[in-house]
């Protein structure tokens, strides 16, 4: 009796043991890791969104496997970012980790990719150098170069010949700064002062009054998503546009998630970036448009349209890889081309970085809401950034 006790234990356990690993190999896990809570919130809420709106959209189950996105809040803490990564790879056995809302977090995580050869799929962060700290980096944002370049042949002949440089002080926006300077100088225009301010908790008036006693015909400026409203309300205050200077800058600065809280002062900014809310395509209205009714209230920014088109190269890759993770499953990211809803998108196979069109945009209103709408392209847009 005892011993077929024993025995019936010891099968029940075998059992569970052999359904566990069924449901382990059963899943797909992506573990993704954003700023969920602090200054940088609305980078992780766009993203999140947009990833739960592509698995809405496309299904739960990939390769025969069901889905499990995995959230995590890093706070914006690099150390908090490592360590969840790890945590997600150790004990989670994530197949993919995703995410990453700001450059630091990303900078901190790749050498784990590496070492773990996990694949790592940056959403948000947008220094240049982030695809190079790890083979394991496939990147779905943008690059600071590509959109920074554009504005720079856009300005000298649109009048503005005297910039001064106005950028947040760390890695996306140092090549904002060496890169608009860089090709606006070539063009024949002169950047007449460089300003870099804290990226945590900024306050823009000495800067701003810095500018304005220089009276250069432009300010340009790169500030992290959702700091833009602060930039611009002190810009309104100090009466910068009524002296004549312009504001311009990458695309970052008139998010399309707080751009109709900005008010008349946002009128007539023209930027440079690869996705605009307004993005006269079919598929991305269709996209706006769901993305809007998962989330009232709440319209998609670049960081949203990072995240999707993040999920799309994760979903296709883990279909040919048939679930399976590491190099094969990174080698399944390389190449994939596509309609975003930014336009036509491409993985470069070389670089792991995202190709794409870059377009200059005006806020304009439409239909009583604030809008960069877009008037001219360039198409096909390689990072700058890689051909130092
Ligand atoms: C980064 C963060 C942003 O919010 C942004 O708009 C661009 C770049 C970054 O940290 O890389």
């Amino acid at each position: 009796m005892q011993k077929r006790q024993f025995l019936n234990t010891v099968a029940c356990a075998a059992l569970a043991l052999t359904a566990g690993n069924a449901l382990a190999q059963d899943k797909f896990k992506i573990g993704l890791i954003l700023p969920m809570t602090g200054p940088f919130a609305s980078t992780g809420k766009q993203i999140e969104a947009a990833a739960r709106l592509y698995m809405a959209q496309n299904g739960a189950t990939v390769a025969g496997k069901k889905v499990e996105l995995i959230v995590k809040d890093d706070t914006s803490a690099p150390d908090v970012t490592k360590r969840i990564a790890q945590e997600l790879v150790v004990n989670d056995k994530v197949q993919v980790l995703a995410g990453f809302g700001l450059t630091p977090l990303a900078l901190a995580t790749a050498p784990l990719a590496t070492q773990s050869k996990t694949p790592m799929v940056v959403m948000a962060a947008a220094t240049s150098s982030i695809t190079q700290a790890s083979p394991f980096v496939v990147r779905t944002s943008f690059t600071l170069p590509q959109a920074a370049v554009a504005i720079a042949d856009w300005a000298p002949n649109n009048g503005i010949r005297k910039a001064v440089t106005l950028v947040s002080d760390y890695g996306p926006g140092i090549d904002a700064e060496k890169f608009f300077k860089d090709r606006f100088t070539f063009n024949g225009g002169q950047v007449v002062d460089s300003l870099r301010v804290p990226m945590r908790n900024p306050d823009f008036a000495p800067f701003l009054q810095k500018v304005r006693d220089l009276k250069p015909d432009a300010v340009y400026v790169f500030v992290p998503s959702g700091a833009g409203a602060a930039l611009m309300k002190q810009f309104a205050e100090r009466g910068m546009d009524k002296a004549g200077i312009r504001l311009i800058g990458t695309g970052d600065i008139t998010d399309d998630d707080i751009l109709n809280s900005m008010g008349d002062v946002a009128m007539g900014v023209v930027t440079s970036h690869h996705y605009s809310t307004s993005h006269a395509s079919a598929l991305n209205k269709k996209f706006v448009a769901a993305f809007e009714k998962a989330n009232p209230g709440m319209r998609p920014n670049f960081m949203a349209v990072g995240g999707y088109d993040g999920m799309r190269v994760i979903y296709e890759a883990a279909k040919a890889t048939k679930g399976a993770g590491g190099e094969p499953l990174l080698n399944a990211m390389k190449g994939q081309i596509f309609e975003s809803p930014r336009g036509p998108m491409f993985i470069d196979a070389q670089t792991r970085d995202v190709v794409h069109n870059i377009y200059i945009r005006k806020v304009e209103r439409v239909n009583g809401q604030l809008y960069n709408q877009e008037f001219a392209t360039l198409t096909d847009v390689k990072d700058p950034g890689k051909a130092k």
